[in-house]
């Protein structure tokens, strides 16, 4: 029986967030430049997006480019930059097809100039799609998010806007870049790295974390089905007891 043949399709997670990791050892184990990962790590966006669409699944959230990855050499800075405005160029037609609406969080004012007009095009025409929201998460970190949510809240406070006595933690997640989205319920991460690396902090309070040893070159659609599969035989308590949960 494969993964997918497993998926309980009324316990399907809102909203999958992936931390898309491995691409620069995907391509040294294959003798070639980092670069030749990424270009590679398309495939399976598309892979997931299309496996996503064809569940049902309202949200995806991928984590392409993090605050602190503007640290790299410039030339893969700018190799991937590059890579997502052509990206997005050639997929708008497939997106469009599948109903896939592109949304964005993160600095996106710290992105280059066509960078960012190719990403708002492709915003402003996917914008009255119904069908999978595919959040890109780039020039992201959580604490930027927080960190900037805090400030937009002062200032609000500071016009008079709002009583710093109504703050409660409804009202500050409507600062942050998520504020139209559910949590993500199932959180993903390649490569074999046990780690966060600043995405989504506040968000995954309660996700269930998935980590594979898969590089993301390597991500196909049975993997996610396996993950799906496993998120499902969780017992998800928030808290409380398991017992309570099955009386
Ligand atoms: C993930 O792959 C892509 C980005 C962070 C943009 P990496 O480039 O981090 O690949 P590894 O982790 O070095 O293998
Ligand atoms: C996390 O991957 C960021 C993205 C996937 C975009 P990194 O490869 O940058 O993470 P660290 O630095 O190894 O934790
Ligand atoms: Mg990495």
């Amino acid at each position: 029986m494969s993964f997918k043949e497993k998926i309980d399709s009324k316990r399907l997670p809102k909203h999958i967030a992936i931390i898309m990791d491995g691409n620069g050892r995907w391509a040294k184990q294959r003798g070639e430049f980092r670069v030749f990962g990424h270009e590679n790590g398309v495939s399976s966006v598309r892979e997931v997006s299309e496996a996503c669409t064809e569940l049902g699944i309202q949200y995806l959230t991928l984590y392409a480019f993090s605050t602190e990855n503007w640290n790299r050499p410039k030339y893969e800075v700018t190799a991937l930059m590059e890579l997502l405005v052509k990206t997005i160029h050639s997929e708008l037609k497939t997106l469009n097809e599948n109903k896939i609406k592109l949304l964005a969080i993160g600095d996106i004012e710290s992105l280059e100039e066509n960078c960012k007009n190719e990403l708002r095009e492709a915003i402003q025409i996917t914008a009255g799609n119904t069908g999978l929201n595919l959040v890109l998460a780039l020039s992201y970190s959580s604490r930027w998010e927080i960190t900037n949510a805090a400030k937009c809240l002062a200032l609000e406070i500071k016009s008079g806007k709002i009583d710093p006595e109504q703050i409660s933690q409804e009202v500050f997640e409507k600062f942050l870049n998520t504020s139209e989205m559910p949590d993500p319920e199932l959180l993903i991460r390649t490569s074999g790295e046990y780690r966060i690396s600043n995405f989504l902090l506040w968000q995954i309070a309660y996700a269930e974390l998935y980590f594979t040893p898969k590089l993301w070159p390597d991500f196909r659609k049975e993997d996610l089905y396996e993950a799906i599969v496993d998120f499902q035989n969780r017992e998800r308590r928030f808290g409380m007891t398991s017992e309570q949960l099955n009386p």
